[in-house]
């Protein structure tokens, strides 16, 4: 005789009629995942509006959703900002078409080991380059020079092109544009990007002065096709399946993900890491100890960074307290069974690294910052799926090498040039395109050296 195991009822939370949880993840949604952790919730039935939502929230669950059962989910629709600046790219393509493991494979071989490692003196050379700009003293918003050398690491990386020079179009438009998402992505109910608001046309304006200026790069290069080493050479001389290139707007999208995926993301990343240093001596005077005795003055190159395993430890110790993406969802393609829940064809899911990095059963104390936790033989007691900064399966950050890198290196280059001192008392975190300070981090530097 069969037995039939019956499906576990996933447990919901108190909640406002027809709003659901919608109020809270507009105006506090670390506060939301941070909660669950607390409560030890391993699964949560939660609605915006009306519509449910499950959030798994345990490592074994995390892994199922994004690597092991991978096949049952997809994307859901981007916010509407994100799919005009981002368009069809790798970030928003949909499995269900096929369209995204098509893409992902054009993208990757910008991202292999060999190319990215070309990047490093990019990344040190963006880092001395805003810190010479610092006079000894000078109090700085510190996530702005953390995001002025990203995207000039980005621009250079990506396109070639100098960003942070005088006469750049793109890096002004990016930033204005990046300021008019965040206002936009911040609006409890977003108004349609079709009414003919201020602020939207505005927004379409900027958009559009931002992909002349890609066109054009893209126009030039097309005449000129050499391998420059950037990322667009690689998006240029990719190929579909029957052999034809990219059309200018795939491109442009691709471009335009990375570009977007790549710069905010491990500047916030930074300046968390600075935040957290700044805050606890004891581990900044280790770091720049480390970087004093292995450099010895020297400027560092990518063959330094195995010896100088606790700047990667403070990062990666950043990316658990303040991952920049604090959540990411999904929708089932077909009914899945995860962890014995049954969860029906068309329902969204949200894994949250915010959430499960504040798990204390994974990481005990979660809200102390203790590097300590990444040495080799302590980040072997991780349980899969616990830690995700960057996701996991197959939509992993495709930066997330990049991006290490970049941290590591900019962690040493200005642990070696600058000493910074939190110059305010309060400082609160916002999770909005991704976890930033509420109202940046003024810092005072001492230049060493
Ligand atoms: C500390 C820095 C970064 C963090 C924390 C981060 C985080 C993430 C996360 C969590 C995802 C997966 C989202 C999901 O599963 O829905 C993702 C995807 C992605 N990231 Fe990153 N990222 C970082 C840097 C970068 C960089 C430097 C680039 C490119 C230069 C990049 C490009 C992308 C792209 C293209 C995707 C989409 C991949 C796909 O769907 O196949 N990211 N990132």
């Amino acid at each position: 005789m069969a037995i039939q195991v019956m499906a576990k009822p996933i447990p919901g939370i108190k909640e406002t009629p027809l709003r659901g949880v919608q109020k809270q993840f507009a105006e506090d949604r670390l506060g939301l995942w941070q909660r669950f952790s607390a409560e030890q919730r391993d699964i949560v039935k939660m609605h915006f509006l009306i519509y449910p939502v499950v959030l798994f929230n345990t490592a074994a669950m995390a892994q199922e959703v994004l690597v092991d059962k991978a096949d049952a989910f997809d994307k859901i629709p981007q916010f509407p900002i994100i799919q005009l600046a981002v368009g069809e790219g790798v970030f928003s393509a949909y499995e269900r078409t096929g369209a995204h493991r098509r893409q992902r494979r054009m993208v990757q071989p910008a991202f292999q080991p060999r190319r990215i490692a070309a990047y490093a003196d990019t990344m040190v050379g963006y880092g001395q380059r805003i810190a010479g700009e610092w006079a000894n003293g000078q109090v700085v918003d510190i996530g702005r020079e953390m995001m002025r050398i990203t995207l000039g690491v980005i621009g250079k990386t990506l396109f070639d092109v100098d960003v942070l020079g005088e006469a750049d179009q793109i890096g002004k438009l990016i930033t204005a544009a990046f300021e008019y998402f965040g206002a936009e992505l911040k609006r409890p109910l977003p108004i349609p990007l079709w009414l003919p608001t201020l602020h939207n046309i505005r927004i379409h304006k900027l958009v559009s002065r931002l992909d002349q200026t890609i066109y054009r790069i893209i126009d030039e290069r097309r005449k000129n096709p050499e391998d420059k080493g950037d990322l667009l050479s690689i998006l240029l001389a990719a190929k579909h399946e029957d052999g034809s290139p990219l059309s200018n707007t795939e491109v442009r999208d691709e471009a335009m993900t990375l570009f977007l995926a790549g710069h905010e993301t491990t500047a916030v990343a930074l300046t968390w890491a600075w935040y957290l240093l700044a805050t606890h001596p004891a581990a900044y005077a280790k770091l720049q100890s480390e970087v004093d005795s292995v450099l010895q003055g020297r400027k560092p190159t990518l063959e330094d960074l195995p010896k100088l395993p606790y700047a990667l430890q403070v990062f990666k110790e950043s990316l658990r307290m303040y991952p920049p993406a604090d959540s990411f969802a999904r929708t089932t393609l077909r009914d899945v069974e995860i962890d014995g829940y049954n969860i029906p064809k068309d329902t969204t899911i949200i894994v949250s690294p915010n959430a499960l990095h504040h798990r204390a059963d994974y990481f005990p104390e979660p809200y102390k910052f203790d590097p300590e936790r990444w040495t080799t033989e302590n980040e072997r007691c991780i349980p899969k799926g616990a830690y995700l900064p960057f996701g996991a399966g197959s939509r992993v950050c495709i930066g997330s090498h990049f991006a290490t890198m970049e941290g590591h290196l900019l962690l040493v280059t200005l642990a070696q040039m600058a000493k910074f001192e939190l110059y305010q008392h309060h400082v609160e975190a916002e999770a909005v395109f991704t976890t930033r300070p509420k109202n940046g981090i003024r810092m005072k530097v001492h230049c060493l050296g």
